[in-house]
């Protein structure tokens, strides 16, 4: 059977996936931001997983305005690398598990959680950063190390779902996973956040401390995380903060009890706060 043994948090910055593409990484501005993903890149390869359910969001590049699912499952054989802005990351196409993919719209669908299935997606830094932070430089002719089920959230109009809808969701997507036939090593990334506002007055708002109580409550307390409001998001953590909703479907998809094996938290990069953590998932 499939066995979901971790879930990740991490930014999805896009200047990250820049610096690293563009080979600046050393440069002083960039040196304790990529010190935080050493130990995670070595626990990557220690821990290989077969497939990442990757929890992510569009930024206008697979959706534009005239058409915004709330969560969107990615059901492709692969997912092209697109971006906004800078044009596609030069990184490998993603390749999906469609057999996997199936079987979580089915679960999850009949469970009442009303999905969009996407048999085609292109996916942007929301997807690809998380996944060179993790698996460091991939050449692009190269394969990522493992196959990746996208669920893409609506966090960018008005109104995302609640972070309770997403924890809910997770827990829905981890019935799915238990119930999967194939004795697979799965792994739940949410990605997004932290702190961050990109527009208007208040850009370039970072708030800290309250990121680093987030961090906190994803390990110790995720039902009192899954209840923080849209409102205090958005007072809080800019406008942009509200991607943190998406780290509550990695949550919920785990145990009540984790092992948190890692944290790292660095302010700024470009605009966002970086926050990364490691739950291990034990029996
Ligand atoms: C930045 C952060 C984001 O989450 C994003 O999607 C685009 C830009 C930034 O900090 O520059
Ligand atoms: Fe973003």
């Amino acid at each position: 059977m499939a066995r979901l043994t971790a879930g990740v948090g991490c930014s999805h910055v896009p200047a990250i996936g820049i610096a690293m593409d563009q080979g600046i990484t050393e440069q002083p501005y960039w040196v304790p931001a990529f010190e935080g993903f050493e130990f995670s890149r070595k626990w990557m390869k220690d821990n290989k997983p077969d497939v990442i359910f990757l929890v992510y969001n569009d930024h206008c590049t697979a959706f534009d305005a005239s058409c915004i699912p709330t969560f969107a499952l990615g059901c492709a054989a692969e997912y092209h690398p697109a971006d906004e802005g800078w044009g596609p990351r030069p990184v490998p196409v993603v390749k999906g598990h469609q057999r996997l993919s199936s079987h979580i719209a089915q679960s999850v669908i009949l469970d009442e959680f009303d999905l969009t299935i996407m048999n085609e997606m292109e996916v942007d830094h929301g997807l690809t950063v998380p996944m060179s932070i993790m698996f460091g430089e991939i050449a692009q002719d190269d394969d990522w190390p493992c196959l990746v089920v996208p669920l893409c959230v609506n966090v960018v109009q008005y109104p995302p779902p609640t972070g309770n809808r997403c924890f809910q969701l997770g827990k829905a997507i981890r019935r799915a996973i238990d119930s999967y036939d194939e004795d697979l090593n799965v792994m739940i990334f949410g990605t997004g956040g932290m702190s961050h506002q990109l527009q208007a007055e208040r850009a370039g708002l970072i708030n800290a401390d309250w990121d680093k109580r987030f961090l906190d409550m994803m390990t110790e307390d995720p039902i009192a995380a899954s209840q923080i409001t849209h409102e205090e998001y958005l007072r809080e953590t800019g406008s942009e903060g509200i991607e943190m909703v998406m780290w509550h479907v990695m949550r919920g998809a785990l145990n009540d009890k984790v092992t948190e094996v890692h944290r790292h938290y660095h302010v700024p990069a470009s605009n966002t706060a970086v926050g990364h953590i490691i739950l291990e998932n034990h029996e």
